[in-house]
């Protein structure tokens, strides 16, 4: 039994999204299919998703033989189904019939039928066609023994301005303030003379209204969360009740912005999310692999561990970039392991087989419009699935790192949103990024978790531009320093309150106290410019960049001075002794070379641990899972070159082949190895 919250699985799941649907004129195909889905090691569809005019033509009329007849294959076939709920696109009769479903725009414009992704969140007549066909599907499928996880919906996203949302949006707002003048308050409305004196008068943000009350900003965001979980709720409510052993799920999308799955989380059994990196781009492959660990480390961490699933990715290419390359040899099952390496218990794909029309018709796929398994793609995805056999005792199993990156959604959404110093290279992700890339180097775990979640358990706590700092964040913050914990802050951090009014008496507001420091004024650099960081021990000088804050030591000690510019000589780095703990502050953006400096000094003080006590070369991880009396290494090369790691003085066992591996390891470019070690 797994720890992943499903409950009858134990092994690696292997498939994707499967569109029966689309070939029912095509029976020979659908035959096909199950003979493929065995060949290529794969044992889990993900059907459904986007059926519901097949399964409901017209209203009230169902039909449901075809998917009745693809579950009875897959469960003949020893396959597993993860079937969908069809709320991610409506049927044409239904809009047609009901045009209060079709969402509304920003703009304030009501979009015509078509595409997907795009009903009310409010509309009831939409909540209860949901209900209807999700009960009729749960009360088909209970006991049928192919299904173990609800998918529900599709990539839920955007939002919706109809007059049924705005209202639900009052009503949100009112219980939230209960009365106007505490949300006036909260959202400085005397500015602009914007004060509301009825609770009608509160609209959505609209590029053709208000868009200057930040406050308020951040509050439809928040309610769009809660208004796309409380859909999500009405979605799950039959299928919690008629068959409350089968786990739901709702596919995420990385760091997407819309939804806060901070929030949203805590409301699935099971977390999954749809990966598409970009290889073989303008980007250094290693860079670009870092990047992606840290979203699915984020993943990871938005159950506190749980390990998640890839949903969804892609065999080969997607048809949705510029330009869109194949993924070289090797790469496939390097990128596929990468997932599980970070806690996936399954790689599934978009999609099994291409669609003949339509807009994905060039989109990757295991099977391809030739039909059979002549294809390197289709034998690159068999070597997955026989890797991912190897693999069951993995499923389940987790790490727990010293060190956290603070990345939050709601932090987020205030920084792309005020007005001020640097418009466009803000990016608060691309920067939490940039810490994260040491600890992926030397194959050091890392949480990557909200302010609101439990620091206690780390040794090392990364809030990088935490502008926004909630009540109760600060002072366990401190808790955590004055407890022997390091904390590592930067520029941008303790400007404003949970409703974007800043903080008064200086900043970083509340978190001065911790980091012994005064920010008095934030300097932005032109693209062309640049500044320096010395370090006062060795005059070893670093490229600062965009953001350059200034400050005075209030109890911390400067590490490094400004090189130039009228506060040349002025703290750029320092360091506050803070109880048992130190808390650092970089006053500047820094480049890459001084982040991996710095850490390696911070990671020597505080001795963090390594997956394999080693020095890897450049472009190689490990990551590790554990259950406690094994640990599983993926030791991954995301480099263009071979590569040699010398292992420690272990014993491992190649989770592929049973061999026992020890010396040097060598990697291939793009290679892969899995090991395991037993915990002494
Ligand atoms: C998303 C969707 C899929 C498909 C893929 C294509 O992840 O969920 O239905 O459109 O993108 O990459
Ligand atoms: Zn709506």
């Amino acid at each position: 039994m797994g720890g992943n919250g499903l409950k009858k699985i134990n092994v690696m799941l292997h498939g994707g999204d499967y569109n029966p649907d689309q070939w029912l004129k095509t029976p020979d195909i659908l035959e096909q299919d199950m003979r493929l889905m065995k060949l290529s090691n794969c044992n889990a569809m993900s059907v459904g998703i986007f059926s519901w005019t097949s399964l409901e033509p017209e209203e009230g009329r169902y039909d449901f033989a075809w998917l009745d007849a693809v579950m009875d294959k897959l469960a003949e076939n020893g396959l597993y189904a993860v079937l969908a709920t069809p709320s991610g696109a409506k049927p044409a009769w239904m809009a047609q019939q009901y045009p209060e479903i079709l969402r509304v725009e920003r703009s304030q414009v009501r979009n015509l039928q078509g595409g997907r992704h795009n009903h009310c969140l409010t509309s009831p007549v939409y909540r209860r066609k949901t209900t209807e066909i999700n009960t009729l599907l749960a009360e088909r499928y209970k006991d049928h023994p192919a299904l173990i996880l609800w998918h529900v919906s599709n990539e839920y996203g955007g939002e919706c301005h109809c007059p049924l949302c705005k209202q639900a949006f009052r009503e949100w707002l009112q219980n939230k303030y209960k009365t106007l003048d505490a949300l006036n308050d909260a959202y400085w409305t005397r500015f602009w003379s914007h004060t509301y004196t009825d609770w009608s008068q509160l609209d959505s943000p609209s590029d053709i209204g208000e868009t200057s009350v930040h406050g308020l900003n951040l509050d439809w965001r928040r309610f769009t969360t809660d208004q796309t979980i409380n859909f999500f709720e009405n979605e799950i409510a039959p299928l919690k009740r008629i068959t409350p052993d089968i786990p739901v799920t709702a596919n995420f999308m990385g760091t997407y912005t819309g939804l806060n799955y901070q929030k949203f989380a805590k409301h699935c059994d099971v977390i999954c999310w749809d990966s598409y990196p970009v290889w073989h781009n303008q980007r250094p492959t290693a860079e670009l692999a870092s990047d992606i660990s840290f979203v699915h480390d984020l993943n990871r961490s938005l159950r506190n561990g749980q390990p998640f699933l890839l949903m969804e990715s892609t065999p080969s290419l997607v048809n949705w970039q510029p330009i869109n390359k194949l993924k070289r040899p090797g790469m496939h099952l390097l990128s596929s392991l990468q997932a599980v390496a970070h806690g996936s218990d399954s790689v599934q794909y978009f999609q099994w087989r291409k669609s003949r029309g339509s807009t994905e018709k060039f989109h990757g796929a295991v099977v391809d419009h030739c039909g059979h398994e002549h294809t390197r793609v289709f034998k690159d995805v068999t070597k997955v699935g026989a890797f991912l056999t190897s693999l069951a005792p993995v499923v389940g199993t987790t790490v727990k790192p010293e060190v956290a990156i603070v990345y939050d959604w709601e932090n987020r959404w205030a920084i792309d949103d005020f007005a001020g110093f640097h418009r466009h290279k803000r990016d608060y992700e691309g920067e939490c990024m940039r810490h994260y890339r040491y600890f992926w180097q030397q194959g050091i775990p890392v949480d990557i978790i909200s302010m609101d979640d439990d620091f206690s358990s780390y040794k090392l706590l990364i809030a990088p531009m935490l502008y926004m700092v909630k009540p109760g964040v600060a002072e366990r913050i401190e808790a955590f320093t004055r407890e022997g914990g390091t904390l590592v802050s930067s520029y941008l951090s303790g400007l404003v309150d949970e409703n974007d009014l800043c903080f008064l008496g200086g900043f970083p507001g509340p978190l001065r106290h911790v980091l012994g420091i005064w920010s008095e004024e934030l300097d932005t650099l032109h693209d062309h410019e640049a500044n320096a960081l010395v370090l006062t021990e060795n005059n070893m000088e670093y490229k600062v960049y965009t953001f350059c804050d200034l400050i005075h030591c209030e109890t911390a000690e400067p590490l490094a001075v400004y090189r130039s510019d009228f506060y040349a000589g002025r703290p750029a780095l320092t360091r506050n002794v803070f109880g048992k703990g130190n808390a650092y502050y970089l006053a500047a953006r820094a480049e890459e070379r001084f982040l991996t400096d710095f850490y390696r000094e911070v990671d020597g003080q505080i001795s963090l641990k390594r997956n394999i006590e080693t020095v890897l070369p450049e472009g190689v991880t490990v990551q590790r899972r554990t259950d406690g009396r094994q640990d599983y290494l993926f030791v991954m090369n995301f480099s263009e070159t071979k590569k040699t790691v010398k292992l420690d003085d272990n014993s491992y066992t190649d989770m592929r082949d049973g061999n026992v591996v020890s010396g040097e390891l060598v990697l291939d470019i793009y290679g892969v190895r899995v090991l395991r070690r037993s915990i002494k």
